[in-house]
């Protein structure tokens, strides 16, 4: 990859990045970082990092730096991107996907001590696992940074900020909009993260899942604390007129305590081209990946489709995450 350093983008990635950086050598942990401030210099630099791979393939931004990519669970998307988007920056990676030891995790005993290795050899660490509150405690043991690429049925900050940063480039804001939740609303991590932001903006919301699906109690909670204007249903043809983002999940298979109570509901909704004759024209349908059965394939030709289109803004955003944490 060529040096860069003359390029106009490398020149606007440099001047966003020379702004005051709330995330410089931090741990990414909870949604809860991402201030608008955050999000507002997220998204520039997304923009920036996104005419950059498309002009050049990438820039030599982490040149010499050394991610590792801890991934316990599996994950095709998340590892693919975080990877893809360190190498676009000239960087390099250490793969791991073996060693965790689920009876000490949680109290933080063998994790803490492979991360403290790793720290050794790394400049940033991202992690998944599967316990809630595991990355937390993990990056309690280190001083290097480490990245929560989702922590079991917790949080997925990176995914939020990717389907942030995909309902403003679709919608042009992130205000004023009726954003409808679809799937497993209990156990799906990405609904969380992504409900727990867009409470503080001006969101109208309506969860469509299973009875025995529904968003968490506190969760609900705090939306109505804040007098947010929600309903929850179990058809989503009750919500298509009105709404701007369709948000679809899949049924967490891996998280459900036995495997008939997830039989019953696996197939209880779905997308179809024939219900989205009532949506609006410039809906944006989003889904996190991977898809079950829950769109068909039929629809996407539609060009209110943008699923890979936030997939692809996964990369951006993790380019523009990386870049933040580890330049200054
Ligand atoms: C999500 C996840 O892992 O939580 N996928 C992802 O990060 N791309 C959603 C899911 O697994 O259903």
């Amino acid at each position: 990859m060529i040096d860069l350093s003359q390029h106009p983008n490398s020149a606007r990635i440099m001047d966003i990045l020379r702004e005051r950086n709330a995330l410089w050598r931090t741990d990414i942990l909870s949604v809860d970082q991402f201030t608008p401030e955050v999000l507002d210099q997220v998204f520039r630099l997304s923009d920036a990092m996104r005419d950059i791979v498309e002009e050049n393939g990438g820039m030599e931004l982490l040149k010499n730096r050394v991610m590792a990519a801890v991934f316990y669970e599996p994950s095709p998307r998340t590892s693919a991107s975080f990877t893809g988007a360190m190498g676009r920056l000239g960087g390099s990676w250490i793969p791991i996907r073996q060693g965790v030891r689920f009876s000490s995790v949680s109290k933080g005993e063998s994790l803490g001590d492979t991360l403290r290795t790793l720290e050794q050899y790394a400049d940033a660490i991202v992690l998944r696992h599967p316990e809630k509150g595991s990355v937390q405690t993990g990056a309690g043991a280190t001083a290097c940074p480490v990245i929560n690429a989702g922590d079991g049925i917790g949080e997925h900050p990176t995914q939020c900020l990717l389907d942030l940063y995909t309902i403003y480039k679709e919608k042009g804001r992130l205000d004023g909009l009726t954003v409808t939740m679809v799937g497993d609303l209990l156990y799906g991590r990405t609904v969380h993260s992504l409900t727990r932001v867009l409470k503080d903006y001006d969101i109208r919301f309506r969860f469509v899942s299973p009875e025995n699906l529904r968003l968490p109690m506190g969760q609900m909670q705090q939306l109505r604390d804040r007098g947010k204007d929600v309903r929850e249903m179990s058809d989503v043809a009750d919500a298509m007129e009105v709404t701007d983002v369709l948000y679809v999940t899949r049924v967490q298979r891996e998280r459900f305590p036995d495997a008939t109570q997830y039989e019953a509901v696996r197939d209880s909704y779905k997308i179809t081209p024939e219900g989205l004759k009532a949506a609006k024209n410039d809906m944006a349908i989003l889904h996190p990946l991977p898809r079950v059965n829950e769109i068909p394939e039929t629809v996407d030709a539609d060009p209110r489709a943008a699923y890979f289109r936030q997939a692809r803004n996964g990369l951006y955003t993790r380019m523009a995450l990386l870049a933040m944490v580890l330049c200054k």
